[in-house]
C-alpha cells in the first residue's frame, strides 16, 4: 500500500469527528487559530496568494481568508476532506477559498510560480522521507522566487524511532507516524532546493495545548456528546493518547518544530 492509500485509510469520517472534538471547529490538529496564526507570525498574508497542503477541514485557510483577505488553496488527499472543508467556505469568501484533491505527491495541481506562501501543519509526519522530498520538490515549483514554505510538525530525537509513549499513541489511534529529525528535515529540505531560514522549539506550547485537551474531552458536556457517538473505550483511548503525547513532548520522545525555509 502506497503511504498516500495508507493515510486515506487512517482518517476515516469518525475519527476525524473526534479529533474536532478535541481539536476545535475546523482543526485537525493542536492549538487551533492561536497556534496557525503563530506558524506565520512574521509573515504579510494580506492579499497573498497560500497554498495550504493537507488542509484537513479547512479551518487554517478559512481563517487565513478572513483575517487577511488572503487567497488560500487547500490541497488534501482525501476526498472526504476536500468536500467537508468545501462545504464549509462562508458565502462571502467562496471566491477566495478552494479546496483541491490530489493523489499524486509527484505532481501538484498548479503552474510554476503559482503562489506566494506555502504552509502546512501537522502533516508530513504522515510521509516518510523519500515521499516529503518528493511533495517538497513540487511544493518549490509551484512557489514563486524569493518567498516561503513554513512547516509545522512532530519530528523525533531518532531518526526511524519513536520512544515508548508514541508508539502506545499511534497504536490507540490507528495511526503510521514516521519518526524523522532535525537532520532528516535539514537535508531533505536542501535537496529539494529551499534554503533553511530556522528551526524553532514549540515544545513548552503543545505539551501545553495537550494538557487542555485531555481536560477539555473529561468535560461533562463533551463527555455526553462524546457518548452518544463513541463506545466509553474510544473516548478513553482517545483521551488517553492526548495524555500520552503531552508527556511525550515534556520527554523529549516528541519534538514540535516550527521550520521556515525559503525559495
Ligand atoms: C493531522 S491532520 C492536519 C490537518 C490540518 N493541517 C490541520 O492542522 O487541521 C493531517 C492531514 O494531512 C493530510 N495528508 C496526509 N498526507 C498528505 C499529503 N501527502 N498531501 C496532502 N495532505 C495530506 C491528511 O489527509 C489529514 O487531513
Amino acid at each position: 500500500m502506497s503511504s498516500i492509500e495508507q493515510v486515506q485509510k487512517e482518517y476515516p469520517e469518525d475519527y476525524c469527528t473526534l479529533l474536532e472534538v478535541a481539536y476545535g471547529q475546523g482543526f485537525l490538529s493542536e492549538g487551533g487559530t492561536e497556534a496557525i496564526d503563530a506558524l506565520v507570525k512574521g509573515f504579510q498574508l494580506d492579499n497573498k496568494k497560500i497554498l495550504d497542503i493537507g488542509s484537513g477541514l479547512g479551518g487554517a485557510a478559512i481563517h487565513f481568508a478572513q483575517k487577511y483577505n488572503a487567497m488560500v488553496t487547500g490541497i488534501e488527499i482525501n476526498q472526504i476532506m476536500v468536500d467537508e472543508a468545501s462545504r464549509r467556505v462562508p458565502e462571502t469568501l467562496q471566491n477566495q477559498v478552494k479546496f483541491l484533491y490530489y493523489d499524486d505527491i509527484k505532481h501538484l495541481p498548479f503552474s510554476d510560480e503559482s503562489f506566494d506562501l506555502a504552509y502546512s501543519k501537522g502533516v508530513f509526519v504522515h510521509l516518510d522521507v523519500e515521499d516529503k522530498l518528493t511533495l517538497f520538490k513540487e511544493i518549490f515549483r509551484v512557489l514563486k522566487r524569493d518567498t516561503y514554505f513554513i512547516i509545522g510538525d512532530w519530528l523525533s530525537l531518532v531518526n526511524g524511532h519513536w520512544g515508548e509513549k508514541m508508539e502506545e499513541m499511534m497504536r490507540l489511534d490507528g495511526l503510521t507516524l514516521f519518526a524523522n529529525t532535525e537532520g532528516n528535515y535539514k537535508d531533505v529540505i536542501r535537496l529539494a532546493g529551499f534554503k533553511l531560514i530556522l528551526i524553532d522549539e514549540e515544545d513548552e506550547t503543545y505539551a501545553k495545548y495537550n494538557n487542555e485537551i485531555v481536560k477539555h474531552l473529561k468535560k461533562h458536556e463533551i463527555q455526553k456528546k462524546l457518548k452518544e457517538m463513541f463506545t466509553n473505550k474510544e473516548i478513553e483511548d482517545s483521551i488517553h493518547a492526548y495524555r500520552l503525547l503531552h508527556h511525550a513532548i515534556k520527554e523529549k520522545e516528541l519534538l514540535i518544530r516550527r521550520i521556515i525555509c525559503k525559495k
